[in-house]
């Protein structure tokens, strides 16, 4: 039997990956870059073992069927070839995120399934290989193998394509993200069949693939030179473009609700009473706030006036990749 456990915390894109080059090995169109969180994270063990004759996933301690292991086992199955063993698995993931509600689950998920199985199989990844093994999962699992400020750098092939720091100085210990949470149930169009029809049939895509390479680098330059303004402006302009792209498909989409819209103008009024904040929306309804530490207590009361406490979460910088004891050693 061999058994290991890792944690993994979500990152939320300030620049986003929206579109892939290559669907078998996940390579995306663009680079991205993000920030690593605190507050929203997965636990995961796995465990090999001969007596096994199938995969099997529990989520949050619920068997999983058919379909909702399908990811979980092809994943395996690229674990399986890489360490030449032909063992079938049991996953047992704890989300402290909810799941598929554009709260990146899946890369808290994807990066923690990695690192628990680089630690069972003793495979003695690198973080770079990690983070090309989680790719394989989820595209942004590989930049939850990091803390802190991360680019994916898109490469031009399986060997290419992975994440890694992004020198700051610490100046993501001065940040925070206020997570709006408008809806936290399971999204209609998940981030991998939105991605898939926008680059299909969207006649926006074009005008994001042309002008995200510039905005990745104002959002680098903003942090070598700690500019939040610069960072926050580049932020929230990235992801209404990438927002803007799924109208223009062919059946249009849209991941935004009414409430979605109220966050985003409540964000813009406190802005305009003179505290900094920026929004940004992944492929769910909630939005969040990338704020700096210093604020983030007299934003949060501003939101109370409009949201209920529960559901405001305010998530600072968070760490890479961690590995965990398990009862069982291997
Ligand atoms: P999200 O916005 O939460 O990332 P996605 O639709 O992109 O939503 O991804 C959700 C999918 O990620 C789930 O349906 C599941 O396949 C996978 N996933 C989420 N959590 C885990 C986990 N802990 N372990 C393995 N896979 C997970
Ligand atoms: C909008 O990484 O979930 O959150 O690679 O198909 O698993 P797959 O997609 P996923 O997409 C994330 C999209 C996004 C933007 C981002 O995180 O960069």
């Amino acid at each position: 039997m061999y058994k290991g456990k890792a944690r993994a915390h979500t990152n939320i894109a300030l620049i986003k990956y929206w579109g892939k080059a290559n669907k078998e090995f996940i390579l995306p169109m663009n680079n991205s870059l993000s920030l690593t969180l605190d507050a929203f994270y997965t636990e995961t063990t796995v465990t090999f073992s001969e007596d096994l004759t199938k995969d099997t996933f529990y989520l949050d301690a619920v068997l999983q069927d058919e379909r909702g292991t399908k990811k979980v086992s092809q994943f395996l199955d690229l674990v399986r070839s890489l360490a030449r063993k032909d063992l079938f698995a049991t996953v047992e993931s704890q989300n402290f995120v909810p799941t598929a509600a554009g709260l990146a689950s899946s890369a808290s998920g994807l990066a923690a399934l990695a690192g628990a199985c680089n630690a069972a199989l003793n495979l003695n990844l690198s973080e770079q290989d990690l983070s090309r093994l989680a790719r394989r999962g989820s595209g942004s699992a590989c930049r939850s193998i990091y803390g802190g400020f991360v680019e994916w750098e898109k490469g031009h092939d399986d060997a290419t394509s992975f994440a890694k720091v992004i020198p700051s100085n610490q100046w993501e210990d001065d940040l925070a993200m206020i997570f709006i949470l408008i809806n936290d149930q399971q999204k209609d169009v998940s981030s991998r069949d939105g991605m898939e029809r926008t680059v299909a049939t969207s006649v926006f895509y074009d005008g994001w693939l042309k002008t995200s390479p510039l905005d990745l680098q104002t959002a680098k330059e903003a942090i070598a030179e700690k500019d939040f303004e610069k960072l926050g402006v580049v932020t929230e302009t990235n992801g209404l473009k990438m927002h803007g792209t799924t109208l223009g498909a062919t059946p249009p989409f849209t991941y935004w609700s009414a409430d979605s819209l109220k966050a985003m103008n409540r964000v813009r009024e406190i802005r305009q009473l003179g505290i900094p904040c920026y929004f940004t929306m992944d492929a769910g309804p909630n939005v969040k706030v990338l704020c700096q530490k210093k604020d983030a207590a007299e934003i949060l009361a501003q939101l109370e006036t409009t949201f209920s406490k529960d559901q405001l979460t305010c998530a600072y910088s968070g760490p890479g990749l961690e590995y965990l004891e398990t009862d069982v050693k291997a």
